[in-house]
C-alpha cells in the first residue's frame, strides 16, 4: 500500500490486523443533552466533539492485545528485561511494513527499545532517548550487534558463574530500603553477583549479565510492581481488609533455605535465555540504533538527521511514576545513590505525574484543556497538584510535537500509543488533544485506532459511566 492511500475503506488488512472504520463516538452512540447525563458530562461530550472533528477513526481492536507487554515476556530479545510499560514488536513492525516506511526512525520514549527492534528488523536506522538510565541499559544491551567471539565469552562467563561459591563478605548497597525490601542472606547474594558481574572484562558481555541480573530483582525480594507502584508482597487483601504477616514468617514461607543457590539458580536461568536467542542470531543487527540517556524534550542535542517516521508511546497523563516503579532497581543497581539522584531523575522526565513537577513554567495554552480542567471538582481530587501535572504534561506533548514537525521528512509519520485518564469524573482524552496539538503545529491527516477500552476504579466507573468509551488505548496517526 502506497503512503498516499491511508484512509481506509470499511474493513481492510493492515499488515496481518483486521481494522475497520467506523464514525466517531459521540455522534453514533450519545444523545446529547438527554436527560441521564450530568451538567459536566454533556459539557465533555461537547468539547470530545468539537474535538473529533475532522478526525478518521478506526476500530483498532486487532491492536488490542499488542500495545502492552503481555506478549513481549515471551518474545526473543524483548525478553531479556520485564519492561512491563513496553508494546510489542509486531505492533511497530505492522506500521513500519503498512505505511512503506524506508528511511530513519526515532522513539523519544526508548523505554526497552521495542521501536529500535522493530526498526532494526526492517533494516531501518534509528535513534532513541530515555530520561531512565535502565531503559538505556536495556535498549542498548538488546540492540547491541553480537559476534561469534561476544557469544563464545558469553558462554564460558556462565560456566564461570556456574561454579560460584558464597562468599563470607559483607558487601555494601546504599538502597536505604533495602533491609525491609529483601530477606538478608537474598541481599547479600544478589550483592555477591553484582560485584562478580562488575569484574567481567568484556563490556558487551558484562552489560548483557547485569540486565540478567537486574531482571530478577523483583521476583527474589519482598515486593512487587503493582498499579501505580511497588506492593510488600507480605500484606495481602484479605475480605476484611490488609492483613501484613511478619516478614520472617513470609520470608520462611516464601524462599529456600538456600538463599545463595536460589538466586544463582535465578540468574543463570535467565541468562540461559539470553544464550538461547543469541544462539539464533536474535542478537544480530545490521544497522546499530543510536541511543542517548537524556530528555526527549531536548533531542535535538543528540542527533541532527531527518526523521521519516516516529513511533512511540509517552508516559500517559495518569500519574504514574516510572522512577518509583523502577526504584528498587535504581537504587540496587546504583544508577543512583542519594535521594537527590532520584529527585533529579524524576524532574527530568515528563510532567506526567506530581513527583516530575518541578518550577518549569507552563507556556502552552489549550483552550479545550483549560475548560476540562474547569470541570475537575477540586474537593474529590486526591491530590492538589494534578491540573498542574496535566497542564505540565500538555505543555510538554506539545514542545515535543513542534520538535519531531521540524525533524520529520515531508510527508513523514508519526504512530503515538497513548491511554486517556480521568481525575474526579472528568476524562482528559489525551488521544484527541494530542491530534488538536499536531494539528497546531502543522501536522496534516490524523486518524486515530481505537485499541482497547481502560477499566477505572470503582470510585469513578459509576460517576464516568455514560463517557467510558473515551476511557480508552489508541494508537494516533499523523502525517507532515
Ligand atoms: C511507555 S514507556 C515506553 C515503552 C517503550 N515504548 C517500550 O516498548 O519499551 C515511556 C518511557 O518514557 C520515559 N520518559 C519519561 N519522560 C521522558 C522524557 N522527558 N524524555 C525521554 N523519556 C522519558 C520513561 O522512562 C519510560 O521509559
Amino acid at each position: 500500500m502506497s503512503r498516499q492511500e491511508i484512509t481506509y475503506n470499511k474493513k481492510m488488512n493492515f499488515n496481518g490486523f483486521e481494522i475497520e472504520s467506523i464514525v466517531a463516538e459521540p455522534s453514533s452512540q450519545y444523545k446529547l443533552f438527554e436527560t441521564e447525563f450530568k451538567d459536566t458530562q454533556a459539557r465533555q461530550l461537547k468539547i470530545f466533539m468539537e474535538l473529533e472533528n475532522g478526525l478518521a477513526f478506526f476500530d483498532g481492536s486487532a491492536f488490542g492485545g499488542q500495545v502492552h507487554f503481555q506478549f513481549a515476556s515471551q518474545t526473543p530479545v524483548q525478553r531479556w528485561y520485564p519492561y512491563r510499560e513496553g508494546y510489542s514488536i509486531r505492533l511497530v513492525n505492522a506500521f513500519i511494513k503498512e505505511l512503506n516506511i524506508t528511511a530513519n526512525t526515532f522513539d523519544p520514549f526508548v523505554g526497552s527499545g521495542t521501536t529500535l527492534l522493530a526498526s532494526r528488523m526492517n533494516n531501518l536506522k534509528s535513534f532513541g532517548v530515555d530520561v531512565n538510565p535502565i531503559s538505556v541499559l536495556v535498549a542498548k544491551v538488546e540492540n547491541e550487534q553480537y559476534t561469534k567471539e561476544d557469544f563464545d565469552t558469553f558462554g564460558k562467563e556462565i560456566e564461570n558463574m556456574r561454579t560460584l561459591e558464597k562468599s563470607e563478605n559483607d558487601f555494601d548497597t546504599s538502597f536505604y530500603l533495602a533491609d525491609r525490601v529483601f530477606n538478608k542472606d537474598i541481599l547479600r547474594s544478589l550483592l555477591q553477583f553484582k560485584y562478580h558481574i562488575k569484574a567481567i572484562e568484556s563490556e558487551k558481555v558484562r552489560r548483557l549479565f547485569f540486565v540478567a541480573w537486574l531482571s530478577i530483582i523483583e521476583d527474589v525480594s519482598n515486593i512487587k510492581k503493582e498499579g501505580n507502584g511497588i506492593k510488600y508482597k507480605n500484606r495481602k487483601r484479605t475480605p476484611t481488609g490488609y492483613v501484613n504477616i511478619e516478614k520472617g514468617v513470609w520470608e520462611q514461607q516464601n524462599f529456600p533455605s538456600n538463599k545463595f543457590h536460589f538466586v544463582k539458580t535465578k540468574i543463570l536461568k535467565q541468562l540461559e535465555v539470553i544464550l538461547d536467542d543469541l544462539k539464533f542470531k536474535y542478537g544480530r543487527c545490521e544497522i546499530k540504533p543510536e541511543i542517548f540517556l537524556g530528555s526527549c524534550l531536548e533531542f535535538e542535542k543528540y542527533f541532527s538527521d531527518e526523521i521519516e517516521f516516529s513511533f512511540f508511546s509517552p508516559p500517559y497523563c495518569n500519574c504514574f511514576d516510572y522512577f518509583e516503579i523502577h526504584k528498587v532497581e535504581l537504587w540496587l543497581g546504583d544508577f543512583v545513590s542519594s535521594h537527590k539522584d532520584l529527585r533529579s531523575l524524576r524532574i527530568s522526565g515528563f510532567r506526567s505525574n506530581t513527583n516530575a513537577l518541578d518550577k518549569k513554567l507552563v507556556t502552552y495554552k489549550n483552550e479545550y484543556l483549560e475548560n476540562l480542567i474547569w470541570l475537575f471538582d477540586s474537593k474529590n481530587l486526591w491530590n492538589k497538584n494534578i491540573p498542574s501535572v496535566v497542564r505540565g504534561y500538555f505543555d510538554d506533548m506539545h514542545t515535543l510535537l513542534s520538535k519531531i514537525y521540524q525533524r520529520t521528512c515531508k510527508k513523514g509519520l508519526v504512530g503515538i500509543v497513548v491511554g486517556n485518564s480521568a481525575y474526579s469524573g472528568v476524562i482528559i482524552p489525551t488521544d484527541l488533544l494530542i491530534t488538536e496539538i499536531a494539528r497546531e503545529v502543522g501536522f496534516k491527516t490524523k486518524s486515530l485506532f481505537i485499541a482497547r477500552h481502560l477499566t477505572t476504579s470503582s470510585q469513578q466507573k459509576k460517576e464516568l459511566e455514560p463517557l467510558r468509551n473515551y476511557l480508552r488505548e489508541s494508537i494516533v496517526l499523523l502525517k507532515k
